[in-house]
């Protein structure tokens, strides 16, 4: 353990010294658990952070171009299924869910994988994350590893959540849980805050922190040791996505893509998702925001946007490539944000406005190194529907009505039918195998 005359050096080297400000009034335990903290600051990262907040200029690019993006033919699935099937069925595919995120616009009181979602059930996110999976395990007689990213302010209640529901019928060995590292938040001048007296605010560094967080806890070592070639990426908040799609996975394969996204038509030009774009030969993922209003509204002579698509964080990556990435360092992003901290006089301040700078990772960063991209489009209704917010789009009301929308259709009835319905992934995880149990309403 670092000694408090180390502490206080390297906080001087770096201009961080008001951390141990409070030192004289801290007790004994207080004192030792402060110096744990300031051990595992990164300070290289901190310089990378601290220049973050100097101005810099624009460097001027190339027009975005939009990618190529493949639509299924009855053709293309079918073989690519058939890949995709094999790979399952040898054992070659991981999931991977992100789900270290603090879910503050939903404002739950735990992880937001524990939220209850289910329309009849009130099951909770992670079961229908988890069903699905155990489906595929299933149907293909094949282990597949299922990781799971937390953070250290989710860590605890989710492990709790998998526990108390019996890993939702997973074997537990291949349920893999691996938290994520964590950054302080730098105020104005570039200090480090603190939220009490003996404790250093940090927040989890963003789903881009995956990468380091997957090499550090020794996950794609276990991964090569099982013979993953293909991951399955997906974030918490959308129990309708299609965890590894088998044909996903195949058309990944047949490319021999190092990432394969699956993209959704926007719903307006100015819908809030990313978009993959090209500069010459550099894919990269930019935010709606950075187009100029011409190259947003920009439409072909189909009618169709230009920039049709908008990713949502549904991906397949090549493990090798996953490695690769992992010894980078991917750019940080700055968001100016609430922070609560210790006023001079040690009362904490929760603060009305943004106060402070945190510093997030984002995976999609990864683009620009990727050699081969594949762009699929997929379909909304069918796959798509996030709970981000308490209410309105986007919220658990908005997410309930599509997922019965979704469970009628593959049932037959009428989407708007009053009857209500759910179905458990594990019993039929596609619209073919609700038909194969012979089904009739
Ligand atoms: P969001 O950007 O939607 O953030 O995360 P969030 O934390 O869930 O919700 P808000 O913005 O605070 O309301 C997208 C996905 O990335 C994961 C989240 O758990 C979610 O699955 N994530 C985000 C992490 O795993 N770690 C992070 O540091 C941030």
């Amino acid at each position: 353990m670092m000694t408090f005359d180390e502490a206080k050096r390297v906080l001087a080297a770096n201009g961080q010294e008001q951390v141990l400000r409070f030192w004289k009034q801290l007790k004994p335990s207080q004192r030792k658990a402060l110096l744990s903290q300031i051990e595992s600051l990164d300070f290289p990262m901190l310089t990378r952070m601290r220049g973050l907040l100097e101005p810099s200029e624009a460097i001027p690019q190339e027009d975005p171009v939009a990618p190529e993006v493949v639509e299924w033919t009855p053709e293309l699935y079918a073989k690519a299924l058939r890949v995709g099937e094999k790979e399952l069925a040898n054992g070659r595919v991981a999931v991977l869910l992100v789900a270290g995120g603090q879910g503050s616009r939903l404002g739950f009181d735990g992880p937001k994988g524990a939220f209850p979602i289910g329309p009849l059930t009130d099951q909770p996110l992670f079961y229908f994350h988890a069903r699905k999976v155990l489906a595929l395990s299933k149907r293909y007689q094949a282990r597949v590893p299922f990781y799971i990213m937390t953070s250290d302010v989710n860590h605890a209640a989710t492990v709790a959540c998998f526990q108390k529901n019996r890993f939702f019928g997973l074997p537990p060995e291949d349920v893999i849980f691996f938290v994520q590292g964590m950054l302080p938040a730098l105020d104005q001048d570039g200090k480090i805050m603190l939220d009490r007296p003996d404790h250093i605010f940090l927040s989890p560094d963003g789903h881009g922190g995956t990468l380091t967080a997957l090499a550090k806890n020794g996950c794609l070592a276990d991964m090569k040791a099982r013979g993953i070639r293909s991951i399955f990426y997906f974030q918490v908040d959308n129990p309708m996505v299609e965890i590894a799609d088998p044909a996903f996975i195949g058309l990944h394969a047949l490319e021999k893509a190092e990432i394969s996204l699956k993209l959704v038509a926007k719903r307006d030009p100015h819908e809030g998702v990313g978009m993959v774009v090209k500069r010459g030969p550099v894919f990269s993922m930019i935010e709606y925001s950075e187009l100029t209003e011409e190259q947003a509204t920009r439409r072909k002579s189909n009618g169709d946007l230009y920039f049709k698509y908008g990713s949502v964080a549904i991906h397949v990556f090549s493990r090798a490539f996953l490695e690769r990435e992992s010894k980078k360092k991917l750019p940080l992003h700055i968001a100016h944000k609430k922070v609560p901290y210790v006023a001079d006089d040690g009362t904490i301040v929760k603060p009305g406005a943004p106060n402070a700078c945190k510093f997030e990772k984002f995976i999609f960063d990864v683009l620009p190194d990727a050699k081969r991209v594949l762009n699929l489009a997929f379909d909304r209704a069918e796959e798509f529907s996030p709970v981000k917010n308490a209410e309105g789009v986007d919220s658990p009301a908005s997410c309930r009505h599509d997922l019965q929308a979704k469970w009628r259709r593959w049932a037959g009835i009428p989407e708007d039918s009053p009857i209500p319905i759910e179905i458990d992934p594990a019993y039929a995880r596609t619209a073919e195998e609700l038909r194969e149990k012979g089904i009739r309403l």
